[in-house]
């Protein structure tokens, strides 16, 4: 009997101790090194940022609330921020790699992000935010698989591959701003990169010969879930695979109603997870394509990506003419029905055990309304600038956050305006009040003639509403209460808005943005600033140690003696790795 209990006591502590081993949320380290690379996706030399020598740099692999640290060395002639896209950053827009919540990395200096996935699945990307930088790479994706209690709403994919598409210019990101600049437009790209690299010669006339290109290899009969990212500048791409289905899976950490499409309009700045059977029989090898949307295809025909789609057994190469895109250049209304046709799964688990429909958006009181309205670029005081609402961000030296923390008075005002101001367009560092807690409408009014794509950092908003036309409040009538896709990034057509709704329960302050890249640059953006009234440590996490100053506060910041600095990272990291040792040989002992 003594026996049987203290056995059982035995199970009970060990399980515990088992429990609280699963409660440590592992670390994951990653080493960036950023740096310019010669590369010529296009057969033309040019400057391109690669990450560890890689262009584009690698893929970020970890699992829902684990702790990631990204040590970032800048090795570019510019300041750097990385900007992990569609990562929520719960509770820390200290680590959000955007002007507004950080100091910028100066040139040589090495900054460390960490920061913790916390209930988040899904496919999303890092790019440069700062200077243009995108536009001549340093992105790569990122992966948060779920936890393996949690089920996924299919079968365990055979493998997992990642397609980064984009619109690209053979002139570097210096050369683009200079351009932006003097107030002209870039005009058209020079072609698309799928993975960084340039067309397959499909056509002799139309791609030059010794161009690199991308092969994706697979084994018949096999499925594989293909995360695709636009992280390009601002073409909206078709993307298709030649005689494949594509099964939509997942849209920036929401499972969707799966559905097949045969090809899918994917806009910048967001991403897409396809199921995808190979179940041709390999006779040749098949077209991966993305093509530009909503353009004149007989002059654009040089700006498309192809790759190929290799099966293991395949029988030759891919020939003949590439894959129809819908045949629909001036008439938006198809994309907008497939658009509309994307829906949450509310049956599925997200990243809890939970049905992701247990959040039930359509039941909840709004607490304030934004519309939100775009103008294609304008003079303001002699400069070219993009506003939203009439005004055109200007960013301060001091980031907000930082600014707030130590009570810098006059960097920014808390007075974005709820409707878009009729006045003439200004220059301001205005910012949205946001309530904690608050449930925020906002409608994005798309008045350029240009598609845009509207992205908010620290949240996945509800996607419940869009139409051709202006807004109005008959719209509500509309809206999908019950399963609107639940995303970071929502595109509004050209002439059309884009209903979202968003819970307001991440303390910080977030950036919503146009990932159109120009009109970014040229100001469209704002922040949404939550603060918890409540005096409390618990709804945001402290501010890191390692926080960069500049601007008012530039007076705080020590030097990075690069050499001193290592000795004093190398002894404290040494230091963290033996305690890490310890760690791990204590749990292997008791787990
Ligand atoms: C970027 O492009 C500009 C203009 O073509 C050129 O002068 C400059 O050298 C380029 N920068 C690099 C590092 O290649
Ligand atoms: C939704 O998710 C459930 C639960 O995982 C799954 O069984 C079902 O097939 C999914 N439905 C659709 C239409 O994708
Ligand atoms: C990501 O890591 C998991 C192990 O944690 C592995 O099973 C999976 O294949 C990896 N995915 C990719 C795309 O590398
Ligand atoms: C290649 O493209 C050119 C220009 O669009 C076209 O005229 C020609 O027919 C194409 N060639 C083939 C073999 O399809
Ligand atoms: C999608 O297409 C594949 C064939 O490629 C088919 O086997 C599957 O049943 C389709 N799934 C749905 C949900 O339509
Ligand atoms: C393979 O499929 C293609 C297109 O579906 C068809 O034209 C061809 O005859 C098939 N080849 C064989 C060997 O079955
Ligand atoms: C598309 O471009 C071609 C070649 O420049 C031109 O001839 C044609 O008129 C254009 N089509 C439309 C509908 O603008
Ligand atoms: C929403 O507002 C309505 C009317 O103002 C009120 O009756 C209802 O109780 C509110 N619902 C919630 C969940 O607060
Ligand atoms: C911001 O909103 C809060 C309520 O959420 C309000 O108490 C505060 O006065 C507002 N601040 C400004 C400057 O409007
Ligand atoms: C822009 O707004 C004006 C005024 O509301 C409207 O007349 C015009 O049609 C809009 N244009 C687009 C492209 O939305
Ligand atoms: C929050 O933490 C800071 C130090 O990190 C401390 O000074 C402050 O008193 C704490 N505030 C509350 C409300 O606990
Ligand atoms: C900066 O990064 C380089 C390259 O990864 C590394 O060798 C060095 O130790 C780092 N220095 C600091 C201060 O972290």
């Amino acid at each position: 009997m003594a026996l049987y209990r203290f056995l059982a006591l035995f199970a009970v502590h060990i399980a515990l101790l088992v429990s609280s081993c699963f409660a440590a949320d592992p670390f994951v380290f990653y080493k960036f090194e950023v740096s310019y690379i010669t590369a010529s996706p296009l057969g033309v030399p040019q400057q391109v940022i690669a990450i560890n020598g890689k262009f584009p740099g690698p893929t970020i692999n970890v699992t829902t609330n684990n702790n990631v640290v990204v040590d970032v060395k800048n090795k570019l002639d510019e300041s750097l921020l990385l900007h992990w896209s569609g990562i929520q950053q719960r509770r820390s827009s200290w680590q959000d790699g955007l002007l507004g919540t950080n100091c910028p990395i100066p040139p040589k200096w090495n900054w460390t992000y960490q920061f913790q996935v916390k209930d988040q699945v899904g496919s999303f990307f890092y790019f440069p935010s700062l200077h243009f930088q995108r536009a001549s790479g340093g992105f790569g994706g990122f992966i948060i698989n779920n936890r393996a209690i949690i089920p996924i709403p299919f079968a365990t994919p055979d493998g997992d591959i990642t397609i980064l598409i984009g619109d690209w210019y053979t002139r570097n990101h210096t050369a683009l701003r200079k351009t932006l600049d003097a107030g002209k437009g870039l005009g058209m790209p020079d072609g698309v990169l799928i993975n960084g690299k340039g067309p397959y010669q499909y056509n002799t006339t139309l791609v030059p010969d010794g161009i690199d290109f991308e092969t994706i290899e697979v084994h018949p009969g096999k499925t594989y879930r293909i995360r695709v990212h636009n992280v390009g500048i601002s073409t909206s791409l078709n993307f298709r695979i030649q005689n494949h289905n594509l099964l939509l899976a997942e849209t920036e950490g929401s499972y969707t109603v799966q559905q097949n499409y045969t090809s899918l309009d994917i806009h910048v700045g967001q991403s897409y997870s396809f199921l995808v059977t190979m179940d041709q029989n390999a006779s040749t090898d098949y077209y991966i394509v993305a093509s530009a949307r909503f353009v004149n295809e007989s002059q654009w025909k040089r700006v498309t990506g192809v790759a190929i789609l290799h099966y293991s057994n395949s029988k030759g190469k891919a020939r003949g003419p590439l894959p129809d895109a819908p045949d629909d250049e001036f008439d938006k209304t198809f994309s907008m029905n497939q658009a509309r046709s994307i829906r949450w799964n509310v049956s599925a688990s997200g990243a809890r055990p939970n049905p992701q429909g247990s959040f039930r958006y359509g039941s909840i009181n709004v607490t304030e309304v934004y519309v939100l309205k775009n103008k294609p670029p304008v003079m303001v005081d002699g400069k070219h600038r993009a506003t939203l609402s009439g005004i055109s961000f200007v960013n301060p030296s001091t980031p907000i956050r930082l600014a707030d923390k130590y009570k810098v008075k006059g960097v920014y005002k808390l007075d974005f305006p709820t409707r878009p101001l009729t006045g003439p367009p200004r220059l301001e560092t205005s910012v949205i009040n946001g309530t904690y807690r608050g449930f925020m409408e906002v409608i994005l009014q798309n008045n350029d003639t240009k598609m845009h794509t509207y992205h908010m950092s620290g949240y996945a908003f509800f996607v419940v509403g869009m139409d051709f036309g202006e807004w109005t409040e008959n719209s509500r009538g509309t809206y999908n209460k019950w399963d609107g896709i639940a995303r970071t990034t929502a595109q509004v057509y050209p002439g059309a808005w884009t209903s979202i709704l968003v819970s307001l329960d991440n303390v910080g302050v977030w950036n919503i943005r146009t990932e159109n890249l120009d009109s970014w640059y040229l100001g469209q953006e704002t922040y949404i600033r939550v603060v918890n009234p409540e005096a409390t440590n618990k709804t945001e996490l402290a501010m890191p140690d390692n926080a960069l100053f500049c601007g008012s506060l530039s007076r705080l910041q020590k030097p990075q003696d690069i050499s001193a600095a290592t000795a004093v990272t190398g002894n404290r990291s040494k230091l963290f790795f033996t305690s890490l040792l310890i760690m791990a040989a204590l749990l292997s002992l008791f787990c």
